[in-house]
């Protein structure tokens, strides 16, 4: 078999890494790749929003699956120019995806559908974003650009002037460029984060295990948010009344309405939720796997990748039984220096530790330039490990951490660290 990933961070060399473990003769390539995933295949020198190069590419080599890991190509319509021409592909269509790519949309659905979520309200000016803003003075206070803003689009604003500011900035300054032509203000919630990825074919969905990343960079959950610098999986306090609660609470009614506004999800749905004092509440909708998150759930798939992705593209999901191996998986994000405003590149990475039986490093901003592998992104790589405890596997992903060699690199210490009070 023949698969095409579309994307170049640890979630797709993830995804590489599984469709390769579980079908060593497969041929792999990845649009545009990274050091780690041409040590799988073939790197294909296509960026993720050239969607015209993916489909020329696509029929001339035919691969019999195309898996999408990023949301930009998703939001763009990739599944959707990939479909009218027969090519067979994983991932939401481009109506669906704009559950990630607008959160205006996303929130006023999440409104009307009286789904929980934060009290808030969407706004196309900067005087009536501000009005609102003055009226609502409750902080801290969310402010979220509508569009894709490369993970920087949320601003969470302790006061009154950082909330005008971050208004000025999306609405007027436009640092988000077009994202920033609509905006959401919401009221923040305090409570526990968690990340819930469904499987779904638009009819039924399974439940992957609850996963925790860590967003902010600095440890004790200081510091800037970033794309996430590490999780684990499954969290321990997702206990089986816990995820009843979000299966009836959250998954089940959201899928409803999906279903009531004529949105064919069938792919990844990653569903950002805080646990307040009032239960689950939704934070936002991701249309793709959650990276970090892919790196800890994919090692834990105990049934072939294939298989599951295969199911949801035909709609027979239901009669799969997606097993999990009863184990705790870690991963460590290395990011670069000057990491997240301004990540350094070009520094060479030494000994990366080979894969093991419970231990992978998966990369993501790396590239290979002759006998050398250099950073070239913000986030470098995540060692991951896996077994029967999360201490234990912990200490692994930390152990794997520490021997690779690379200036500058930044990491968190308390990856999956303190559990129960997160
Ligand atoms: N881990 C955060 C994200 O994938 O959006």
């Amino acid at each position: 078999m023949k698969y095409l990933v579309i994307g170049s961070g640890g979630r797709e060399h993830a995804f590489a890494w599984r469709l390769k473990k579980d079908e060593p003769d497969a041929q792999i390539f990845v649009a545009p790749g990274n050091a780690g995933t041409a040590q799988l295949g073939t790197n294909v020198p296509i960026a993720v929003t050239d969607l015209e190069a993916l489909v020329a590419w696509a029929e001339k080599e035919k691969p019999d699956l195309t898996v999408v890991g990023p949301e930009a190509p998703l939001c763009a319509g990739v599944v959707d120019l990939f479909e009218a021409a027969g090519l067979p592909i994983f991932g939401p269509n481009k109506a669906a995806a704009r559950l990630e790519g607008s959160k205006v949309y996303t929130k006023n659905l999440l409104l009307k559908h009286g789904l929980p979520t934060a009290p808030g309200a969407c706004f196309t000016s900067a005087a009536d974003a501000l009005a609102y803003s003055r009226a609502h003075a409750q902080f801290p206070q969310v402010l979220k650009a509508d569009g894709l803003a490369a993970g920087k689009g949320v601003i969470i604003a302790k006061t009154a002037t950082e909330a005008e500011d971050a208004i000025r900035q999306i609405m007027d300054a436009r640092v988000f460029g077009d994202a920033g032509n609509e905006m959401v203000i919401e009221d923040f919630l305090p409570g526990r984060e968690m990340s819930v990825h469904v499987m779904t074919d638009g009819i039924g969905y399974k439940l992957l295990p609850i996963s925790q990343d860590h967003k902010k960079l600095l440890d004790g959950d200081q510091g800037p948010n970033t794309g996430g610098m590490g999780a684990y999986a499954p969290a321990p306090f997702a206990t089986p009344e816990l995820i009843a609660r979000l299966e009836g609470e959250i998954v089940e009614p959201v899928l409803a309405a999906f279903k009531k506004e004529g949105i064919d999800f069938r792919g990844i749905l990653y569903i950002g939720i805080i646990w307040t004092a009032a239960g689950p509440q939704i934070l936002e909708f991701n249309v793709r796997g959650g990276d970090p998150e892919t790196q800890v759930l994919l090692p834990l798939l105990a049934t072939p990748l294939i298989e599951v992705l295969r199911a949801v593209r035909e709609q027979r999901l239901g009669a799969l039984t997606i097993e999990f191996q009863k184990l705790y998986a870690v991963t460590v994000v290395m990011a670069a220096h000057g990491y997240p405003d301004k990540p350094r590149t070009g520094d060479v990475i030494t000994q990366i530790p080979e894969e093991s039986s419970n231990v992978v490093v998966f990369h993501g901003g790396t590239v290979q330039k002759g006998n050398n592998c250099l950073s070239s992104g913000g986030r470098i790589l995540s060692p991951t490990a896996w077994g029967e405890e999360l201490t234990t596997s912990r200490q692994e992903a930390y152990r794997n951490t520490e021997k690779i060699v690379l200036a500058g690199v930044h990491y968190r210490c308390d990856i999956a660290d303190n559990v129960s009070l997160r």
